[in-house]
């Protein structure tokens, strides 16, 4: 039995009550949707920036109404610290997801970027350690690696951030290694790769590669490649996440808080084969897309060449052992997206 199937066994035997904040975006919905099929009290937070109310009613659909009455929803800010407290009373364990993704908009709007992710960050930090949570989990970046070129990366070396974004996902690790020292209090930061999967926001102009990608393939638009499709990234799948974020809040192990991690699978897989696998899975529905082709177009600032994870400190301390590598979560992911982007086959 892995470490996560007794965990599962372990949280229906005695449910907990979760915080997830960022409840109505991509990672955060998915996370109340894992808590509620395991039976856990869950309580949601999110001001829609990015988020939507259709992933949660995704998750009602999904769960059932029954296991939805475990689930209370409110919409609000975590920039406001009088939310953050309201939201913190009773709760066990906070899965800290909210703040605002991308580079590319921290680029064009550093200030708003730093409010949500820095601002944010530390009013949930306060809220949590006022309420006295056992664990604070929170939603850390690959981009802390920022220009440090060694591979795979591993937790204690980083290199200088590369964009706002990875600034602000930094200082969220600074100010929880801070809190522990100065308050005791447990926190755990996860250091996302590339997540993708159900439910992830394939529009806009900040959305992630595999879902926009996909949205495009479907409807014939044309796919953008930034460089030469040899940059390469660790993309994980969801149900990667999920665990990851359970085993964090909850590990036993002597060594397990305190620290950050990576979240990823340890498959390093370049823009070109992302393009192909996509299209590969999608041509059998979308024949339009035998010979579909990339545009290729100029490199984006701020982005690093190459991305790949050591996983072994989270394997060690926290159990952690992906389920999905990139093929299979593509191949699962992908059936949602065609369901959701509604599309009939051209
Ligand atoms: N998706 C990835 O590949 C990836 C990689 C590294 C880190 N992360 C981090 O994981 C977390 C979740 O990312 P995601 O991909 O689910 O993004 P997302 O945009 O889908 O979800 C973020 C959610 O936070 C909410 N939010 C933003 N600002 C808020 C505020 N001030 N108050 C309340 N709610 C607010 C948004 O409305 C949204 O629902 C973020 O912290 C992100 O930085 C994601």
């Amino acid at each position: 039995m892995t470490a996560f199937d007794a965990l599962k066994t372990q949280l229906r035997a005695e449910p907990k009550t979760w915080l997830i904040t960022g409840a109505a975006g991509f990672i955060g919905c998915n996370l109340v949707e894992a808590l509620l099929l395991l039976d856990q009290r869950v309580v949601g937070l999110d001001n829609f920036a990015t988020g939507h109310e259709k992933n949660l009613a995704q998750v009602l659909a999904s769960v059932g109404p029954e296991r939805w009455e475990n689930f209370s929803f409110k919409r609000g800010d975590i920039r406001d610290l009088i939310t953050c407290h309201a939201v913190c009373k009773d709760i066990d364990y906070v899965l800290h997801q909210a703040a605002l993704g991308s580079v590319p908009r921290s680029l064009e709007d550093p200030l708003s970027t730093h409010a949500a992710n820095n601002t944010g960050f530390l009013n949930m930090l306060v809220a949590a350690r006022d309420a006295k949570v056992r664990r604070f989990v929170y939603a850390a970046s690959s981009s802390t690696y920022g220009d440090h070129p060694g591979l795979p990366k591993v937790e204690d070396v980083i290199g200088k951030p590369l964009s706002p974004y990875a600034v602000t996902k930094l200082v969220n690790e600074l100010y929880a290694d801070v809190f522990g020292r100065c308050y005791g209090m447990e926190s755990i930061g996860l250091r996302y790769f590339n997540i993708f999967g159900r439910r992830q926001d394939p529009n806009g102009a900040y959305a992630a590669v595999v879902p926009k990608w996909v949205a495009s393939m479907i409807h014939n638009e044309p796919v953008y490649i930034n460089g030469d499709g040899e940059t390469s990234r660790d993309f994980c799948y969801i149900d990667n996440v999920i665990q990851a974020n359970l085993l964090a809040a909850t590990s036993q192990h002597p060594e397990a808080a305190n620290q950050v991690y990576n979240v990823a699978v340890g498959d390093r897989t370049t823009l070109n084969q992302l393009f192909e696998a996509i299209r590969s899975l999608l041509v059998p529905k979308y024949p339009h897309l035998a010979d579909f082709k990339p545009v290729y177009r100029d490199f984006r600032a701020g982005d690093v060449r190459h991305s790949l994870a050591d996983i072994s400190k989270a394997r060690t301390r926290l159990g952690y052992e992906p389920t999905h590598r990139i093929g299979e979560g593509l191949a699962e992911g992908m059936d949602w997206y065609v369901r959701d982007l509604g599309e009939q086959p051209v």
